[in-house]
């Protein structure tokens, strides 16, 4: 939620900064701002609205050449998104600039404080009292920025990440992180501030992480990290490993439809180096031990929307490969029902970003109950990870799109490897079976390019169905939270009423939501494996066909018996029954893409969404 950009350097510090922010706008698109100081003076310009609007402001009323900027991309909370609640802020002086990302949750007390004080605020937002307790703050820190900073925050409850200039400091971009994400890029004569390395990873790939209650002064030659105290903090650098190229279109018209089709990369090298020579399993950064492995009575898995299915997943393979018993919980569930969690719980933490507040909130429950936690990620340097036990990095690349694609298929490739591994240390399961799907799991890459065959017949299909008032998707087994994914793609990106059901599930209720010609999409289980699901299956497709519904069937290759129950056959290729999420998925990814291009809605960031959800 909410882009920050911060830049000191040689550069035209504007281009880089609005670079950054065109970079990070799919955390919000609510409006957008700058700030830069020229001269001993602070200019700002802001704008409701997406980041083009800004740069139409920029192109109308330019600001002056600077090479020190900061700005924002705004996900609103406190206040509606209008020019005046845009970031950044100013004090009354008009000489501090504040952008910030989070929640200030005593705000409202701070405010009060400065009203009192004779201060008038002239926006709704949590974030403007920051600049005026900077101007409070600055001459009793000798005019040292990072020192009123520090001042500042240890003032401050809740979540945020700050960051200011000020008018008589043309050298200085100060940061504050608490909960939520800042990384600095390191450069050579230029540092950067950001909520995400895909800010600057076209200037530097060298970055530090910025632990919890840190403070950073950025100078375009030296950047010193501390404390909330002033003391000096110890940090993490890292080297970046995705490239620029990875964070464009590259000749796609959408991100969505870029990452769709990345999804066979992302999976082949989620996979790259886990198998040894000997057969063995290897999940390198895992650094769980054998013993703390043999521990483990119970694993609690939790994240949230699309990750939480990939959790669901996890529980299915995990049960069925390690017989480890499995729960999965909605993270912003998790902490407030007083989970029965101990030193023999494994809690694993399912997240693209790393941010999210609510499965950062259940791991920081879990751990203060003695659990263990590992981290399934997919970024860097990130939060989720950096306060987890173990973590394994999924290896999608940067998911710009709004819409969770590559990363689900990566989280529930993760899983599957995560289940595996358990299995051989736990239950000495023979290397031939681990083998033998690992050996399917290397051509799983090449099935989903098979899918991916299926795009053009699949935006037919969305034709047909551009004006369904309610589209249902249902699946048993691991085609439950397949359908469940289907469903939260249609809802975020064609704004249609879907929902998603356990296929058995619809006759306790949901059957009455069945009328003439409603699509029904549904996830067909393996004839070959699964017999006598199948049959289940077919049963439901039966008894909504019955009832008018027009069926939409994703079924295997080879499954015939089915045509004569289908107004619509997607097929895809042969898996087992744990692995057919990993293809099933795909034409559904496409199915929301299509409808919602159809719509003429913005696929990339759909309306009222961020994509990291860094408040509870
Ligand atoms: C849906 C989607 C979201 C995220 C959820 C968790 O397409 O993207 O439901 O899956 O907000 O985000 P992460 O995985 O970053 O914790």
């Amino acid at each position: 939620m909410c882009g920050i950009v911060g830049y000191v350097g040689n550069k035209q510090a504007l281009s880089v900064v609005v670079e950054g922010l065109r970079r990070l706008e799919y955390r919000g698109y609510d409006s957008a701002g700058v700030a830069v100081v020229n001269n001993k003076k602070l200019d700002v310009r802001k704008k409701a609205g997406k980041l083009t609007n800004l740069e139409t402001l920029l192109g109308n009323d330019p600001l002056p050449d600077s090479t020190i900027a900061i700005g924002h991309t705004r996900w609103a909370t406190h206040g509606i998104p209008n020019d005046a609640n845009a970031h950044p802020h100013t004090d009354v002086s008009n000489e501090i600039a504040v952008i910030h990302n989070g929640i200030i949750e005593n705000f409202s007390e701070l405010r009060a404080e400065l009203q009192k004080a004779g201060v008038k605020l002239s926006s709704d937002t949590d974030t403007e009292v920051v600049a005026h307790l900077l101007n409070f703050e600055y001459p009793k820190s000798n005019n040292d920025l990072a020192e009123s900073m520090r001042r500042v925050v240890r003032k401050l409850r809740g979540a945020f990440t700050l960051v200011a200039v000020h008018a008589q400091q043309p050298d200085v971009v100060v940061g504050a992180r608490r909960n939520s994400p800042l990384v600095v890029g390191r450069g050579n004569g230029e540092n950067f501030l950001a909520s995400d390395v895909a800010a600057f990873i076209s200037h530097t790939k060298n970055a530090i992480e910025l632990g919890q209650d840190q403070v950073v002064e950025l100078r375009h030659d030296k950047v010193t990290i501390t404390d909330f105290e002033g003391k000096p903090a110890v940090t993490k650098e890292f080297v970046v490993d995705w490239d620029a190229k990875a964070a464009e279109k590259g000749g796609f018209d959408l991100f969505m439809l870029k990452e769709i089709f990345e999804q066979p990369k992302a999976v082949a090298e989620t996979l790259v180096g886990r198998l040894s020579e000997n057969g063995k399993l290897v999940l390198e950064e895992m650094t769980l031990s054998i013993g703390e492995i043999a521990n483990i009575e119970k694993i609690v898995f939790v994240a949230c929307g699309t990750a939480f299915h990939s959790g669901m997943i996890g529980k299915y393979a995990m049960e069925r490969w390690s017989r480890i018993p499995c729960e999965v919980e909605l993270a912003s569930e998790f902490r407030y029902r007083d989970p029965i969690l101990n030193q023999r719980t494994l809690v694993v933490a399912i997240s693209q970003s790393g941010e999210t507040m609510d499965t950062l909130m259940a791991i920081r429950h879990a751990k203060s109950q003695g659990a263990r936690v590992l981290a399934i990620c997919n970024t860097q340097g990130a939060t989720i990870p950096r306060e987890s036990d173990a973590v394994l990095y999924t290896r999608g690349g940067p998911e710009i799109a709004v819409a969770s694609t590559k990363a689900f298929l990566t989280q529930v490739v993760a899983v599957e490897l995560l289940s595996l591994y358990f299995a051989e240390l736990r239950l000495d399961k023979p290397t031939t079976e681990i083998k033998q799907v690992m050996n399917e799991l290397a051509n799983i890459s090449h099935q989903i390019d098979v899918v991916l065959d299926t795009t053009d017949a699949v935006k037919e299909l969305a034709k047909k169905y551009m004006n369904a008032q309610s589209v249902l998707f249902i699946g048993r087994h691991v085609g439950f939270p397949v359908a469940l994914e289907g469903a939260l793609k249609l809802k975020e990106l064609a704004y249609m009423h879907a929902e998603g059901f356990a296929a058995g599930e619809l006759k306790h209720g949901p059957i009455a939501l069945i009328e003439d010609g409603i699509p029904v999409v549904v996830i067909v289980p393996s004839v070959r494996l699964e017999k006598e699901l199948h049959e289940k299956v077919v049963s439901n497709i039966q008894e909504v066909r019955a009832r008018g519904a027009r069926t939409i069937l994703i079924v295997e290759e080879g499954d015939d018996s089915i045509i004569e129950f289908a107004d619509h056959i997607i097929r895809i290729p042969q898996t087992s029954s744990l692995l057919q999420p990993l293809v099933a998925t795909v034409p559904l990814q496409v199915f929301s893409c299509a409808l919602a291009t159809l719509k003429g809605h913005d696929v990339d960031q759909p309306r009222n969404l961020a994509k990291s959800v860094t408040v509870e």
